[in-house]
């Protein structure tokens, strides 16, 4: 036995973030950590890791009692472990960053700088990611810091590791490149903790599951004995019922048109139409453009050619004020960086963008606000300490939650939503696609970039594949998930044979 958690009790002021948190880990087994947003699996991590302290309960390392005062001590034991939200160090390079803090390199307390430059070179090179050791960090995407954090985590030798969601904005080769390294280190006796919400990939690198619920372990058996409904109905409580399913309307006038977009490089002669009340998908591979078109509708990157027209009217596209005042939202696809002011009480962040419309003559109207707060709370059920609760205290997927209320508390016509359900659990998807079904409903048209294929499918009136800048065709309701991949593979596979 690796590592023991015996009723570990963690509070935040109010907050009781765990209150009977148990999970054993052996050498040599890949421990899946399941549970709904707010469930307490990062706190639980957090305090294996030395990041945070236990108010109550036992924690056994190799059988002997342990706790740690920093995550110093955590590593010292052979523990490491990879974050939900990236706290790397922005302004210094991906080189720096997998050995930073790693006094045991510097025997003479020296370590040369192109010695460590060059380890990282070759270990981004060994995993095929697309990185370079001299690159800042503050420079990559959420998926390139999290590869990041992989590379620092594998480079520490620790013999118990943790991966918080780690696979939750990489793409399909850098996936199995992750689980590839899971079960290398299976291999090599480590125990490894793994927490993710795609429910899919489970099966491929899990042993045994301990589910979380409201702070406590409802749950733990060898992952093979649990059917995926069980596993959900143990996660959130409830029966989920049928996979949800959204009733298509008949859709109205055309809201978003783009004519010949047109960007070098990135988009080429790119045209769609959405109609109102339509719930229209856009897949693709990483790097086909899907992003890219989002941020040139909404004005954040210049086109050079084209037209955007919202209503029919075309629209002086020249900065993301320009979108807003047209009525489109974009709901990023980096939320944490540039969705949330995670400063900000979690009401704050609700209502920012839309403070005009709970004003008059240029006086808030407080009860207003509040009320819109506590509706959007409920409405996605985010779990908060209420409206005043700082936005970076909240779990990752509740974070993600407010940046999508957010935008839709402003009433924006035109929806672009880039990968909305990335880190929110299988309950709470449903409630994001209830929201947008019913934006769809009040007339709006939405546009959904999303990388879960079956999730595309259940909720997208038709689906767009993007490839290479280019739209490469389109598909109806219902489709299958091997004709998208044809679709968005195609050209790649023709130009390698
Ligand atoms: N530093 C903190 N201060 C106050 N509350 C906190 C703090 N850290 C976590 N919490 C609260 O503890 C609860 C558990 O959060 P935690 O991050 O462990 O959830 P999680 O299971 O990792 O969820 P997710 O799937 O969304 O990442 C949440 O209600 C969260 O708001
Ligand atoms: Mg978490």
């Amino acid at each position: 036995m690796l590592l023991e958690l015996k009723s570990v009790q963690k509070r935040f002021g109010g907050v009781t973030a765990l209150r009977d948190g148990s999970l054993s880990v052996r050498a040599g087994e890949v421990h899946l950590l399941m549970g709904e947003n707010g469930a307490g699996k990062s706190t639980l991590m957090k305090i294996v890791a030395g990041m945070q302290g236990l108010d109550s309960g036992e924690m056994l390392l190799r059988g002997q009692p342990v706790r740690f005062a920093n995550p110093k001590e955590a590593a010292a034991a052979g523990i490491a472990m990879v974050h939900q939200e990236s706290l790397l160090a922005p302004h210094l390079t991906v080189g720096e960053n997998i050995f930073l803090g790693r006094e045991d390199l510097a025997p003479f307390g020296v370590i040369r700088r192109s010695a460590i430059m060059e380890r990282a070179a070759r270990l981004i090179e060994s995993h095929g990611f697309p990185l370079r050791a001299d690159w800042r960090v503050e420079k990559l995407s959420p998926a390139g810091r999290q590869l990041v954090e992989i590379c620092r985590a594998i480079a520490s030798n620790a013999s118990l590791l943790i991966f918080d969601e780690p696979t939750s904005s990489l793409s399909e080769s850098e996936t199995r490149e992750v689980f590839q390294i899971v079960r290398t280190l299976k291999q090599q006796g480590a125990g490894v903790i793994y927490i993710t919400h795609r429910l899919e990939e489970l099966r491929t690198v899990g042993d045994h599951v301990t589910i979380l619920r409201d702070g406590a372990t409802v749950h733990s058996c060898p992952l093979a004995d649990l059917s995926r409904s069980q596993l959900i109905q143990h996660m959130v409580g409830r029966d989920l019922g049928a996979l949800y399913q959204r009733e298509p309307i008949p859709p109205g006038k055309p809201l978003l048109e783009l004519r010949h977009l047109q960007r070098a490089k990135i988009l080429h002669d790119l045209s769609l139409t959405i109609r109102a009340g339509e719930i229209v998908g856009l897949a693709g591979l990483m790097g086909a453009g899907r992003t890219e078109l989002c941020r040139a509708i909404f004005g954040i990157d210049p086109l050079d050619s084209g037209l955007i027209l919202v209503d029919n009217q075309p629209l002086p596209l020249h900065s993301p004020r320009d979108a807003v005042s047209a009525g489109i939202a974009l709901i990023p696809e980096d939320r944490q960086r540039t969705g949330l002011a995670t400063q900000l009480p979690v009401g704050w962040n609700l209502t920012l963008s839309s403070l005009s419309a709970h004003s008059r003559f240029g006086i808030l109207n407080s009860s207003l606000l509040a009320a819109t707060e506590s509706r959007f709370i409920d409405r996605l059920r985010i779990k908060t300490a209420g409206p005043t609760q700082k936005s970076v205290r909240l779990s990752g997927g509740n974070q993600q939650k407010i940046v999508i209320a957010k935008w839709v508390a402003q009433g924006a016509r035109v929806f672009l939503f880039d990968e909305p359900t990335r880190g929110i659990d299988v309950g709470a998807k449903t409630e994001v696609f209830e929201v947008m079904d019913s934006l769809a409903r009040d007339g709006a048209a939405i546009l959904m970039v999303s990388s879960e294929l079956p999730e595309l499918i259940q909720i997208a009136d038709r689906i767009l594949v993007m490839r290479q800048g280019r739209i490469a065709g389109e598909l109806p309701r219902h489709t299958t998930q091997e004709e998208i991949m044809a679709l968005a593979a195609f050209e790649q596979e023709e130009l390698s044979l």
